[in-house]
């Protein structure tokens, strides 16, 4: 028997509530460039506006929104390709307009920077072939006579490199310039929020009245970047991405791999990209939120390296251990219910083998995400978590995107049906994302009596 996919009211999470509430059409969006942020009596030449470029700029151009570590590894990457596309760098904040202004670039700083080699002042890394534009619902002052040629013109390329609360929210502020000519490449941890069950949702709320939705791609990215200062990184640990399509609509089955946008970050030999298929993706999506679910909330709040998870015999009885193993008992519980109910309703696994359906339930079993875990604590342990550092610089993190997800995902197969009328138990992930939230730190002893309330 077929069983429901469509969740009850008070499953649907309230991103996607917003969405369904808002029928407008998008905010028109102006561009700013550098031009718009000079300093008074220097007034230099303007760049060509969005109006005026080809068609074929147009068709190829690469925006790339969001220029923090990821968004400088996919810009620098893009820009070495000898036959380079058009490339457009996105920011939201005009200091960051003034700060290109006064010393243009990105800087990917190989690993070799690290054992103090590279002279820091060294600029043979440094790639300022990009335009570079701020995007705002308010037009530059010296274009106010003419806001037509400055609104942002239709969107055929976009790598959206943001945190992942901010992913989705993002794109859909463009829904105005994306449509079915549109690519667009999430490269976020975390589940992509455009797949199933809530994907087919939101691109019927939205993209109902054209030919199709944009291509969805997600991006599984292992490579190891940090910050040194704005439009400055360290390319610290170079390893590869995972590109796909989320979206299951069929014209785009079978032909996502020769989208441009694809065709180029495969062709960017610094990215180590590779296609997958959608169940692949999605697989290794789930198994890479279980990591990052483990990983990042335990050292945000203990303020540890990673490391320090699992420096302990695995097999010991202590406090922590059991935390890390609650933890995947939830996230292994709410997977394999997902991936069940997904293989009996879904469009991810087509129909598949009895012998292929245990192997994927049996890859997310509680063992198999254990082994995983441990193993990359161990490749991992000398490094700072994301979720460390923002917690540590007061930053907003992600974990409602990785705790919070396992959280909604167990509301959701409950109100479908799919857990035999059992709540599937996610109380850890829960005080993950409270005591993440709560931005308070705690000793090992502290979060354990925590637990042992
Ligand atoms: N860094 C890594 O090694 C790595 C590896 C694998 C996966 N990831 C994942 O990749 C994602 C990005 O990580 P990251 O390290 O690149 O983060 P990040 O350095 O914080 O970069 C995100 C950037 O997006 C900007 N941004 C936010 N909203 C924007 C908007 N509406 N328009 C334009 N720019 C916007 C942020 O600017 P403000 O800060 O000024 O708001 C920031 O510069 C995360 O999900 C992370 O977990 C990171």
């Amino acid at each position: 028997m077929t069983k429901s996919t469509q969740p009850t009211e008070a499953a649907i999470p309230e991103w996607l509530s917003r969405t369904l509430d808002d029928k407008s059409p998008g905010p028109k969006i102006y561009r700013w460039t550098t031009d718009d942020v000079h300093p008074a009596g220097d007034v230099p030449k303007p760049a060509p506006t969005a109006a005026t470029r080809s068609t074929d700029d147009k068709q190829k151009r690469i925006y790339v929104l969001g220029l923090g570590n990821l968004g400088r590894l996919f810009a620098a990457s893009l820009a070495q390709l000898p036959n380079r596309p058009p490339i457009t760098l996105v920011v939201h904040r005009p200091g960051l307009l003034e700060q290109w202004r006064a010393n243009p670039g990105v800087v990917l700083h190989p690993p070799s920077y690290l054992d103090g080699k590279e002279d820091s002042t060294n600029d043979s890394s440094r790639i300022t072939a990009f335009d570079v534009e701020m995007w705002s619902e308010t037009p530059p002052p010296s274009h106010l006579d003419a806001i037509s040629s400055v609104e942002i013109a239709d969107i055929g390329n976009l790598v959206i490199a943001t945190k992942a609360q901010d992913a989705l929210r993002t794109a859909d502020w463009l829904r105005r310039y994306l449509g079915s000519e549109s690519a667009v490449a999430f490269a976020q941890n975390g589940m992509n929020k455009l797949w199933p069950p809530y994907g087919a949702i939101y691109n019927k709320a939205r993209y109902a009245d054209v030919s199709n939705p944009p291509m969805w791609l997600a991006c599984i990215v292992t490579h190891g970047v940090f910050s040194l200062g704005p439009f400055a990184s360290v390319h610290a640990a170079p390893a590869d991405v995972v590109l796909g399509a989320v979206d299951e609509d069929s014209s785009f089955a079978g032909r996502g791999q020769e989208a441009y946008l694809v065709q180029q970050i495969l062709a960017a030999s610094q990215l180590k990209a590779r296609w997958a298929q959608r169940h692949e993706l999605w697989v290794l999506q789930l198994e890479k939120l279980v990591v990052n679910a483990v990983i990042n909330p335990l050292t945000a709040i203990l303020r540890c390296k990673n490391g320090a998870l699992f420096i302990r015999d695995k097999m010991a009885d202590d406090g922590l251990t059991r935390i890390i193993d609650q933890l995947l008992e939830e996230a292994s519980a709410v997977l394999r219910a997902l991936a069940l109910h997904e293989i009996k309703t879904g469009s991810i696994f087509g129909q598949p083998s009895p012998e292929s359906s245990a192997a994927l339930v049996e890859r997310l079993s509680f063992a198999s995400l254990r082994a995983m875990v441990y193993r990359v604590g161990e490749l991992v342990k000398d490094n700072n978590s994301s979720m460390l550092q923002d917690a540590v610089a007061g930053k907003k993190t992600e974990v409602g995107e990785f705790n919070g997800w396992i959280v909604e995902m167990a509301r959701y197969l409950k109100s479908v049906g799919a857990t035999d009328g059992k709540t599937i138990d996610v109380t850890a992930n829960q005080a993950m994302v409270d005591l993440v939230g709560k931005a308070v730190p705690l000793s090992e002893k502290e979060l354990v009596e925590y637990f042992s309330r």
